[in-house]
């Protein structure tokens, strides 16, 4: 099989033919032949992924020699070598060992800077790393750049590099946009459908490595021992991408499909429960990663029920994956009972138990207070739990920022998140440096694409760059993929550049600017709902939100509301509480603004409320003008799929601004 046209995008950001550059005419010069030393399921895929790769980057026949970590010593040197650290340091006494990369690390080394002459070294500290340093070599071939002197030491930021899918047992997916399920365990664990490698190759080439295959609302029969079988053969395949197997596990287990008649986890007999279950996992997957947990949430069974808190929860589980290494992921998404605003609850539950969970347990904690609104200021646990691991959780799947049918790119949203400053340990405390995993709701399903569009996928690359090093630049990410995706024509790049960097800020204006937050319909929240102000929970409604009366809009959370701002560290806390330094971006998350305050723009709040939603609608249509600029440089049926999307995203912004404005101006009577 040939993979070259990326016409469906079933290829995603891999496919190599697809970016030829000027240049790749001279990297032939450099790549003459290759050779992978080291015996390792994750070095064969080393192989297979350069075959694949430099067939279309550097021409079709280079040749391609493995060789044993032994034997390496009596052959001649060839301009490609890739391999362990070691190993290429007692191969090449040229090659320094000085730098030897961190965990999941690599060096990059060429010309001047290997004292080897012209060969090309790519060394990882591990086969997983050096399986990294291929994609990323491979990822400057792509972007076209010269070879002749490279030297690069890179290693991943954040240990575990995750993506949740909400993946249900019959085919549906949770806030999933794109079809149905990947995994289909119907088939499984007879026939293993290829496109799990293919998952897995899309997930490695982003440094992404661990996986939880279900829903967090769980279905308790993934634990038996019929789909135990099945997820084995899933996670035999992830292995040799570097890939880690976690499941979301259903706390009331023990009772549902174990045939207690509890599942409290001070209950001995919950507690070998447990323990068999989790030999059992480990006897099939001996790498497994753990359990993700969403309990006492949104139904969800837990703890609660046992007069038993989380920590008592989370560490009955911990004991029983210690012996084996694996991790406990405990969702910090709770936001049942007491307190006086959704936006603290999450905090009041976790804080009071800082320190007692055990070490194998990570509390994940989603970016914001609230539900991956378009915009929320950071969540206050970030750098407060000091004595806990704690997982970053975002949302890849947009279901809140238009679902399958808005481009909106989200990586200048993980980084605000991400390198905002707590203040935990004075400036510069900024929140990347308090996480122990990052972890994303995925937003892939079966559809050809894989996400719901064409433009999708830029996301899921987003977020496993970010996890990588937070601090590569939205920009930078952008044009990897651009380039990946697209091709290298400048005007191309810089049109679809230019519409990707304004689309968040768009997205922002015409649903919730000055951060507005959950006024979307109910249950599927798609699309404008603000009046609605009825169901069985308060905090379900958009009322309870956006609080606009007579005088003015927003919630109060400063001290004279419900004063969720005394959850952050003291000069954060300060500046959100102050009217006069609360950043506009922020406004109405924090206080109830009236309809004649003057912001920064001179206009009353009134009026820059109205301007901003002209302004998204704006931006959306000139997204969509930008596109068909580009309909002779974009083969036809990528154009289309792209515009029919857009046509959807204009028609959305416009229904937000005509809903919202009038509701909103009907209180300023
Ligand atoms: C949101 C989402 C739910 C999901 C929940 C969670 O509320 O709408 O579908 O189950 O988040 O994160 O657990």
């Amino acid at each position: 099989m040939t993979f070259t046209k990326n016409d469906d995008g079933y290829l995603l950001w891999l496919a190599y033919e697809g970016c030829k550059t000027a240049f790749s005419q001279s990297y032939g010069d450099y790549i003459k032949e290759v050779a992978i030393v080291g015996e390792s399921a994750l070095l064969d895929s080393v192989a297979s992924e350069c075959s694949r790769a430099l067939a279309s980057l550097v021409g079709p026949d280079v040749p391609l020699q493995r060789l044993s970590s032994s034997s390496a010593y009596n052959t001649s040197v060839p301009s490609l070598l890739i391999g362990r650290f070691d190993d290429i340091a007692a191969m090449l006494p040229c090659f320094t060992r000085t730098a030897l990369p961190a965990k999941d690390g690599f060096r990059i080394v060429s010309g001047k800077a290997d004292a080897c002459g012209r060969t090309i070294i790519i060394a990882g500290s591990t086969d997983s790393g050096t399986l990294y340093g291929v994609f990323s070599f491979l990822r400057i071939l792509q972007r076209g750049e010269d070879i002749s002197t490279l030297d690069v030491t890179d290693s991943p930021a954040c240990p575990v590099r995750m993506l949740d899918h909400w993946d249900n047992l019959d085919g549906s997916i949770e806030r999933g946009y794109a079809g149905k399920t990947l995994w289909k365990w119907g088939e499984l664990p007879d026939r293993v459908d290829s496109r799990y490698t293919d998952y897995a190759r899309a997930m490695a080439s982003i440094g992404l490595n661990a996986t939880v295959l279900n829903n967090v609302n769980t279905q308790p029969q993934i634990l038996t021992t019929e789909y135990l079988r099945k997820v084995r053969a899933i996670a035999d395949v992830f292995r040799s991408w570097g890939l880690v197997t976690y499941l979301s596990v259903n706390f009331g287990s023990p009772r549902f499909i174990g045939d207690l008649t509890t599942s409290d986890p001070c209950d001995p007999a919950v507690i070998k429960w447990w323990k068999d279950k989790t030999a059992e996992v480990y006897s099939l997957i001996p790498d497994f990663g753990g359990f993700l947990v969403k309990a006492d949430s949104e139904g969800q069974p837990g703890p609660f029920a046992y007069g038993r808190s989380h920590a008592d929860g989370a560490n009955m589980l911990a004991e029983a994956l210690a012996p084996f290494g694996g991790r406990v992921i405990w969702r910090a998404f709770v936001y049942g009972h007491g307190e006086n605003d959704r936006a603290k609850k999450a905090y009041a539950n976790f804080m009071p138990h800082d320190g007692e969970f055990r070490a194998n347990v990570a509390v994940q904690v989603k970016n914001g207070a609230i539900d991956f609104q378009p915009r929320e200021p950071v969540h206050p646990l970030f750098g407060a739990m000091r004595k806990t691991d704690v997982y970053m959780e975002f949302q890849i799947a947009q279901e809140y920022l238009g679902q399958g049918n808005h481009l909106v790119y989200l990586a200048p949203m993980w980084k605000e998140i991400l390198d905002f400053d707590t203040h935990a340990d004075g400036p510069g405390s900024t929140v990347n440096k308090y996480l122990a995993g990052i972890a994303a709701v995925s937003n892939t399903g079966n559809y050809a694409n894989w996400c719901g569009s064409l433009f999708h996928p830029m996301n899921w690359y987003a977020f496993g760059r970010l996890c990588w090093n937070s601090s590569l630049s939205s920009e930078e990410i952008a044009r990897e993929w651009i380039l990946a995706t697209w091709g290298n024509d400048p005007v191309t790049v810089e049109t679809i550049l230019d519409i990707m960097m304004r689309s968040w800020e768009a997205c922002i204006d015409y649903m919730t600017p000055l951060c507005l937050h959950h006024i979307m319909k109910e249950g599927h929240h798609y699309g404008p709902d603000p009046a609605f102000d009825a169901g069985e929970r308060e905090d379900w409604r958009c009322t309870y939100y956006h609080r606009a009366d007579k005088k003015g809009l927003g919630f109060d959370r400063t001290r004279t509301g419900s004063a969720a701002v005394d959850q952050y560290y003291p000069p954060v806390a300060d500046m959100f509480n102050d009217l006069k330094t609360c950043p506009e971006k922020y406004l109405l998350w924090f206080h109830h603004v009236p309809w004649n305050h003057i912001l920064s723009t001179g206009k009353t709040l009134q009026d820059e409320l109205v301007a901003r939603y002209a302004r998204g609608v704006a931006e959306a249509e000139s997204m969509l003008q930008k596109w068909k600029t580009l309909e002779s440089r974009i083969d036809h049926l990528r154009f289309r799929a792209v515009l029919d999307k857009l046509y959807i995203q204009v028609a959305d912004a416009h229904e937000w601004h005509d809903v919202c404005v009038p509701y909103f101006m009907s209180f300023t009577r």
